[in-house]
């Protein structure tokens, strides 16, 4: 079976036909990824040495990338031994992924195109996750789509909280807006993802959501809450961007944590005294000290990647960038 190494010199095996992030992930060790369908680029590494075949399209990659030998790990698997430039995550998102069940506590439609859903697993159930990670709902008729879980109860049999936007035309959409109600049966998979906190004391922490992408920014924020003074960034600020002011439907109002809120409109009236635009350049515009600062980016692709390219243009280092797009999970 071909060896994969990494660029720390850890190694795992992975069997052909199978993804390189499937195999890490099955070996006990965590790769940075999101959608795991080819579709958002969380995953990227370079190839150094070894041969892979591709199993699913990399859209996201471009020519210029293929040329320079990067692939993504979700979409290739081993054809020999490979050599990554890329490390696993550590111990820190070694949460293994399981199947629970879960009932529908509460269904609640906070805007006219999202519910915020609250799931609860048996009390002998332990899901743990890291706050920011998303999980797989296998619904009615095979559906399976993935969704941030968006409160921070890891070690707990804690309910489960998503907030989902309706998507025209959409198979689970049509569930979660017309015939979800409560007690309905469901099934969860996960939890998956690298979108979590990095240690960042003494630093500033700043958070970039659209629509829903509120949702794992939420959950972090309470870990940080949670989190004893010492051990904390030295500020916290949310951007959250939608389209009009009225779709703020969530106000982060913790006492325990001092964060700077600031809503972003991007077609507000004329009257709307806030910010206005897209929330990657409305915290440009604040001038930040991006060499002490960590952005966390969740929602739409479109935001995630200007985001991505107008911050490290301007000279945030990447790995101080973390990423999880709302990108098609079906
Ligand atoms: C890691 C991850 C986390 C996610 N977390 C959340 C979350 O917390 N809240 C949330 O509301 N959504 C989230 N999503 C998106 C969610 O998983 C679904 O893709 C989305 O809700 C649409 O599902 P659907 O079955 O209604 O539509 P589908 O039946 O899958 O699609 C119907 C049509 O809509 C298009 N479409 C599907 N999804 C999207 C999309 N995301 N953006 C634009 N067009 C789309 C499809 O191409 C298709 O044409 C997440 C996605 C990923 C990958
Ligand atoms: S492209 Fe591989 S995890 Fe998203």
């Amino acid at each position: 079976m071909p060896i994969i190494t990494l660029a720390n010199s850890k190694q795992y095996e992975a069997a052909l036909g199978t993804s390189l992030l499937d195999a890490a992930l099955s070996a006990g060790l965590v790769l940075e990824h999101s959608c795991k369908t080819g579709r958002c680029s969380s995953c990227k590494a370079r190839v150094v040495s070894g041969h892979t075949e591709r199993l699913r399209p990399e859209e996201v990659l471009g020519t210029v990338d293929a040329e320079q030998g990067w692939i993504l790990t979700c979409a290739r698997a081993a054809l020999d031994n490979v050599t990554l430039d890329i490390e696993d995550l550590g111990d820190l998102a070694d949460y293994p992924a399981r199947t629970w069940p879960a009932r529908i506590q509460q269904i609640e439609r906070v805007l006219h195109d999202v519910v915020k859903v609250t799931l609860r697993l048996p009390p002998t159930a332990k899901l743990r996750y890291l706050p920011g990670q998303y999980i797989n709902v296998l619904g009615p008729d095979g559906l399976k789509r993935a969704y941030s879980i968006a409160n921070a109860t890891p070690g707990t049999a804690g309910p489960v909280e998503l907030h989902i936007r309706a998507v025209e035309g959409g198979a689970m959409s049509a569930y979660w807006f017309g015939r979800a109600q409560a007690n309905d049966l469901l099934r969860l998979h996960g939890p998956f993802g690298t979108f979590f906190l990095r240690e960042a004391v003494g630093d500033h922490v700043v958070f970039l959501a659209t629509g829903t992408g509120i949702a794992p920014v939420k959950a972090m924020l309470e870990q940080l809450a949670a989190t004893p003074e010492d051990k904390r960034p030295a500020s916290v600020t949310v951007y959250w961007g939608c389209r009009h002011p009225e779709e703020h439907y969530w106000t982060p109002t913790d006492d325990r944590l001092s964060v700077r809120f600031v809503p972003v409109a991007s077609r507000p009236q004329e009257k709307w005294p806030g910010a206005r635009g897209h929330v990657q350049t409305v915290f440009m515009a604040d001038a930040p000290d991006l060499a002490r600062t960590w952005v966390y980016a969740c929602g739409s692709n479109d935001m995630i990647e200007s985001a991505q390219h107008q911050l490290l243009a301007a000279g945030l280092p990447a790995r101080r960038f973390h990423s999880d797009a709302f990108v098609v999970s079906g």
